[in-house]
């Protein structure tokens, strides 16, 4: 077993990193497991330029045309079996590093068209060389009343197009100064259930 956790925020040792944290001793409390943690402001990670040529024409070429630490964190991701994908709530969604590195993901992605009598693209929908892993989300926000929808919904958006199974959530409030999540006993036990379930559940799709 290979559990991933990818952390969008820029802060090691952070609230969302105290969460995952916990989440991992979760998961190793059900299974042993080798566990990869990845900060992806510490990677070299271009942007997307927008090329599409990995998804277009479907079914494209896979392949990403920029060569930095995303062939090897590519690689992480097709070999792991979970992941938790953590990230601060920036400007009311997911970190920008985050959102930077969930676009580089797209080689992963395959479009599935359908097309008319014409070959004219009229629909159709994802299917991923992640399909059937999961994941858990954890998200910590400054605020102290749910200012998160938007965060949550971008990332569940996205792990429902990679096919990723996804076996819940942690959301912890109010959260400025990097030990803040640390000092909330009721977020971390539900990190550490989350951990187990990432294990024991199946999660949904
Ligand atoms: C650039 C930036 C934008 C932020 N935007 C929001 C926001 O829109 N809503 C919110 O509740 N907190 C916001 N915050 C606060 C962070 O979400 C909060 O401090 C979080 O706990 C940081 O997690 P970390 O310690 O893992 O980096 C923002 C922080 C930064 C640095």
């Amino acid at each position: 077993m290979r559990l991933m956790a990818i952390i969008g925020s820029p802060r090691r040792g952070g609230n969302t990193d105290v969460l995952a944290d916990k989440v991992i001793e979760g998961y190793l409390s059900k299974t042993t497991a080798e566990v990869v943690k990845i900060f992806v402001t510490e990677k070299k990670i271009g942007y997307c330029t927008g090329c599409l040529s990995c998804t277009f024409p479907p079914p494209g070429t896979k392949t990403c045309i920029i060569r930095d630490d995303m062939d090897d964190l590519l690689a992480q991701l097709t070999s792991a079996d979970a992941f938790i994908f953590g990230t601060p709530n920036h400007m009311r969604t997911v970190s920008a590093p985050l959102l930077t590195f969930l676009s580089r993901m797209l080689p992963l992605m395959q479009f599935l068209p359908d097309m008319d009598a014409e070959g004219r693209i009229i629909g159709g929908g994802f299917t991923s060389s992640l399909k059937g892993k999961k994941a858990a989300m954890v998200i910590s926000q400054g605020d102290p009343i749910f200012s998160s929808a938007l965060v949550h919904a971008v990332l569940e958006r996205n792990l429902i197009d990679f096919g990723i199974r996804r076996v819940g959530d942690v959301i912890s409030s109010g959260n400025m100064l990097p030990g803040d999540a640390a000092k909330k006993q009721h977020d971390l036990e539900k990190a550490f259930q989350l951990g187990v379930a990432l294990y024991t559940t199946a999660g949904m799709y």
